[in-house]
């Protein structure tokens, strides 16, 4: 099969943009920054997909903290929904295929077992409603586009509307001997952005369309999952157990909405090695970069 050439990116300096531009390493690629092109502005988007003609446009961005999320709806409508409609109409029309990214907080977390492809969603939250809209909105402009749904991802960037990813963030402040509080009774699939890049970079490469899960493999608590990275990094600091009260809470979250993949193995495609392989990744590019800094 021909390569999809060229990649185009939007979002390629988030976590998960700039590890899809490490998997493309040696390919033509083209990563515009945020500050040159704006998802929501379509007629900048639409002369760049002139001007480069793109064989597929990946869509990185995101409006994705999901409190602000539910304070500001109408933002997160705009660029989860709206802005990725047009895009997915704009490259359409210019016959690119489109790719796009949603996730786990499309599921409601009631089903007991992790969530394959096949599952209805039911988001709880304006961040999940918004990026299921976004979903439904591509899907009516024809088959050539890939949606990744995703859950927990983390590497070693950090996201810029959030900050330090989570297990970053608990790793800092074990080192510094904070106290730490963190929730057990959600259970997630972690994801480490190299890992999925890979494997959505494979799923272009084999023009699987349609939707897919891309998550490191298996399921894990926030708690148990900083647990495993304390273990990991010689730590062990003390650790308060919280619940996430989902209904006395201004956001209603998925209690347990691990993801799982049926699609990517039928369109012969392996997926991500374990979370417990991810988070060890993560920790020597850490340690490394670390050591480097001494
Ligand atoms: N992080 C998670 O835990 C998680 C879980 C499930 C699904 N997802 C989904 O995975 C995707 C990638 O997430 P991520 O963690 O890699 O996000 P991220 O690190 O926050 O990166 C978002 C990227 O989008 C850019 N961006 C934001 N608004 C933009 C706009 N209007 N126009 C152009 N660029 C814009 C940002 O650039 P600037 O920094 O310059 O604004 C940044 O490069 C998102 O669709 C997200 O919803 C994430």
């Amino acid at each position: 099969m021909a390569p999809i050439e060229p990649i185009a990116i939007v979002g390629a300096s988030g976590q998960l943009g700039a590890a899809l531009v490490a998997a493309y390493a040696g390919r033509a690629l083209l990563a515009p920054p945020h500050r040159e092109l704006d998802i929501e502005d379509g007629a900048a988007l639409e002369a760049f997909l002139t001007a480069s003609r793109p064989a597929v446009l990946i869509n990185c961005t995101a409006f994705h903290n999901v409190d602000e999320c539910e304070r500001l709806p109408e933002r997160a409508f705009a660029v989860n929904a709206l802005a990725v409609d047009r895009a997915a109409a704009l490259c359409a029309a210019a016959r690119v295929a489109f790719a796009t990214m949603s996730t786990d907080y499309v599921f409601d977390g009631a089903l007991g077992r992790p969530y394959t492809e096949a599952d209805a969603p039911n988001p709880l939250s304006a961040y999940g409603i918004s990026k299921l809209a976004g979903e439904l909105l591509v899907r009516r402009h024809g088959p050539a586009h890939y949606i990744f749904r995703l859950s927990g991802v983390y590497s070693a960037l950090g996201t810029s509307n959030k900050g330090y990813t989570f297990v970053e963030r608990v790793l800092q402040q074990a080192e510094r001997g904070e106290p730490l509080r963190i929730v057990r009774n959600m259970t997630f699939s972690p994801t480490f952005a190299p890992h999925a890049a890979r494997v959505i970079r494979d799923a272009i490469d084999a023009r699987a369309y349609g939707t897919h899960h891309v998550t490191n493999a298996g399921a894990t608590t926030w708690y148990d999952f900083a647990a495993a990275a304390f273990a990991r990094a010689g730590l062990a600091p003390a650790v308060e157990e919280l619940q996430y009260d989902n209904y006395g809470s201004a956001v209603k979250r998925p209690l347990y909405s691990p993801l799982a993949s049926t699609t990517l193995a039928a369109a012969g495609i392996s997926g991500a090695p374990t979370w417990e392989i991810g988070l060890e990744e993560f920790l020597a590019g850490r340690a490394a970069r670390k050591a480097a800094l001494a």
